[in-house]
């Protein structure tokens, strides 16, 4: 038996990292016509995954959730190596979060020796984080792909914390056809309004005073597109903000149309402010709609 269940006081899930597995556990609630919610996620969870979940819930009988670093998505330098690995914890986080099945491929299991394919959203991954980051969404839409034919979901539930992604997944699933409709949940916050984030642990005491600073600026240039300052020059002027308040660097601060992630000189409805900067090691991603 390659599962295990986990049990507490109130609640139970199965952990299953076998695809023999998961596809005899799917076929049994797709015969007992149960829908599924699927949440893929890297772990070292947080109220911002643990917010997909409910809503996961919300939607489905079934919550499934999946935990796999994936190699793929991550460039030579990056973090790969180090990214936070904290499956016991994680499984405490679940036993009260209402999943079914928490699915925990390993690496040798999602990618043999043999593996060839690669998925590749061609335009939406273009710009912005995919400039700075390249093939970092070929390697994300490769494994939601195996993900989603994996689980075959009714509803797949990503983050708006990652917008350049939800826009790529969606548009894969549109392309090939696979299962499951792709729904988005508002991006999470900590109480001083740093997004929620799993590279959050990386930062110093110091650099962590800092980030929040991200969101302010970008609550800001949005109100000031608003009221109709010139765009490129208030973005301009918010890159140097955040540099003169202890960020590193930043890729990118831009005004995107919200379906193209077209850059944009002149607001329009459901535009987004989209901005990647880097404090000390760590590179922290945010956006607000206008
Ligand atoms: P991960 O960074 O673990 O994020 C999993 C999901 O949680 C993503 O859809 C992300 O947008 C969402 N999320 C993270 N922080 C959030 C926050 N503060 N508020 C709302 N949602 C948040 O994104 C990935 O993993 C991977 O790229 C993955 C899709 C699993 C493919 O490997």
């Amino acid at each position: 038996m390659g599962w295990i269940r986990v049990v507490s006081k109130n609640n139970s899930f199965l952990i299953i990292s076998d695809l023999g597995e998961l596809k005899e556990k799917i076929t049994s609630l797709k015969s007992s016509k149960k829908s599924i919610s699927f949440v893929p996620t890297m772990g070292a969870l947080h109220d911002g995954h643990l917010e997909l979940l409910k809503q996961a819930g919300r939607l489905a009988d079934v919550v499934i959730v999946s935990i796999f670093v994936n190699p793929k998505q991550f460039g030579l330098g990056e973090d790969y190596q180090v990214y936070p690995r904290q499956i016991q914890r994680d499984i405490d986080k679940l036993l009260d979060a209402g999943v079914s099945v928490l699915y925990n491929p390993d690496a040798s299991s999602m990618y043999p020796n043999d593996f060839q394919t690669t998925v590749d959203v061609s335009k939406l991954s273009l710009g912005l984080c995919g400039k700075f980051r390249p093939r970092h969404f070929q390697g994300v839409a490769t494994v939601v792909a195996k993900l989603l034919i994996q689980v075959s979901p009714d509803y797949i539930i990503l983050g708006e914390k990652d917008f350049q992604q939800f826009l790529v997944v969606k548009q894969l699933v549109h392309d090939l056809d696979l299962p499951g409709e792709v729904l988005a949940v508002p991006i999470v916050r900590e109480i001083d309004g740093l997004a929620m984030s799993s590279r959050n642990l990386y930062m110093t005491r110091k650099e962590r005073e800092i980030a929040p600073k991200l969101y302010k600026e970008l609550k800001e240039v949005a109100q000031d597109i608003v009221i109709g300052k010139d765009v490129k020059e208030r973005c301009l002027a918010g890159i140097e903000r955040l540099i003169s308040c202890g960020f590193s660097s930043v890729d990118y601060l831009e005004l995107c149309d919200c379906q193209t992630l077209e850059l944009l000189d002149t607001s329009r409805p459901q535009a987004r402010v989209m901005c990647a900067a880097t404090i000390g090691q760590t590179r922290l991603i945010d956006n607000v709609i206008i």
